[in-house]
């Protein structure tokens, strides 16, 4: 019933781990695998050793995660040993990179899809990092990265856009010139939030971008937005906790719908749950797969 395709791969159902919940190891990977999972996407792989920012790195907050972790990454050439294990996954993975330039993009790309992921995304809508978002928000560069990583990669490739710019159906029309096979968002909404009683910043960081329950409205209202300005599927992300967030992202024109903040609210199995639950609905509603609910 939840079976679907994307970018030519045939999936168990349109759940998808979004980037940086689990990091990058298979063991982890795979336990959210057996829990019901699409695809898995790795941590942002990033060109160079980078610690990331210093604590506190994550917090919750009510109905919400808000993080700046700052993209921490060992470097793509250093992860051989992480790489190899990629070819145990007991699913398709997507494996994200970020980089400060279209060079870094292209290198890491042509570097990794030696290790076999199925997919490629492109981070270029980090709020945590000073030069962290100067793709996503800039229509011509953007499109100038895609096109150079498509060039050199034999694999789909979807850039994830940042809900932090009015112009997401621009870029993401943009990507789609490039020749983005696909397009996720949202990233995380960035904000400045202040400890109530201190009036000093909850992060280290100072600012830090927000996930979770508290941000499906924006989510969904920039998925909308994409759908309106491109032909190409979308992964839909942002604040997806039960299997009705997910039915309602692939009704606002997603085809996939990534869950990232979700582990924390719901557990591992989190993936499980969303899709019993998605049955439950489809059946009540006398649906009978994820097309009917995407062309309804
Ligand atoms: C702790 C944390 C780390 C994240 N790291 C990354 C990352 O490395 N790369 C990336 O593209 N997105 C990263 N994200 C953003 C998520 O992939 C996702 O786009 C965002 O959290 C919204 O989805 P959610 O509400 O389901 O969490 C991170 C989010 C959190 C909470």
């Amino acid at each position: 019933m939840l079976q679907t395709e994307f970018c030519k791969i045939k999936l168990k159902n349109p759940t998808v781990l979004a980037s940086g919940i689990l990091g990058t190891s298979v063991d982890v990977m795979n336990r959210v695998a057996s829990n019901a999972a699409g695809p898995v996407t790795t941590k942002s792989i990033g060109p160079t050793e980078r610690e990331g920012h210093n604590n506190p790195t994550v917090v919750e907050i009510e109905d919400g995660i808000y993080n700046a972790v700052g993209l921490p990454t060992p470097g793509y050439l250093n992860m051989d040993e992480e790489l190899k294990c990629w070819s145990g996954l007991k699913v398709p993975l997507i494996a994200s990179i970020y980089g400060t330039c279209v060079e870094d993009y292209v290198k890491i790309a042509n570097y990794i899809q030696e290790y076999k992921p199925s997919i490629i995304e492109l981070n270029i809508s980090c709020p945590n990092k000073d030069d962290g978002m100067i793709f996503s928000k800039d229509k011509d560069l953007t499109r100038k990265l895609v096109r150079a990583v498509k060039s050199v990669s034999s694999i789909p490739i979807i850039p994830k856009l940042t809900p932090n710019c009015d112009c997401i159906g621009e870029i993401a029309a943009s990507c789609e010139k490039g020749g983005a096979d696909a397009i996720c968002a949202i990233n995380t909404v960035q904000k400045t939030i202040l400890h109530p009683e201190l009036k000093i910043p909850l992060l280290a960081y100072g600012k830090g971008g927000i996930s979770g329950p508290l941000i499906r409205k924006t989510a969904l209202e920039k998925v909308k937005k994409i759908r309106g300005a491109v032909k190409i599927p979308i992964i839909g992300v942002g604040g997806v906790t039960y299997g009705k967030d997910a039915i309602e992202m692939i009704k606002a024109g997603a085809s996939l719908v990534g869950i990232g903040s979700g582990i924390y609210f719901r557990g591992m199995d989190v993936f499980k749950k969303d899709c019993d639950e998605m049955i439950k609905i489809m059946r009540k509603d006398g649906i009978k797969s994820i097309e009917e609910i995407k062309n309804a």
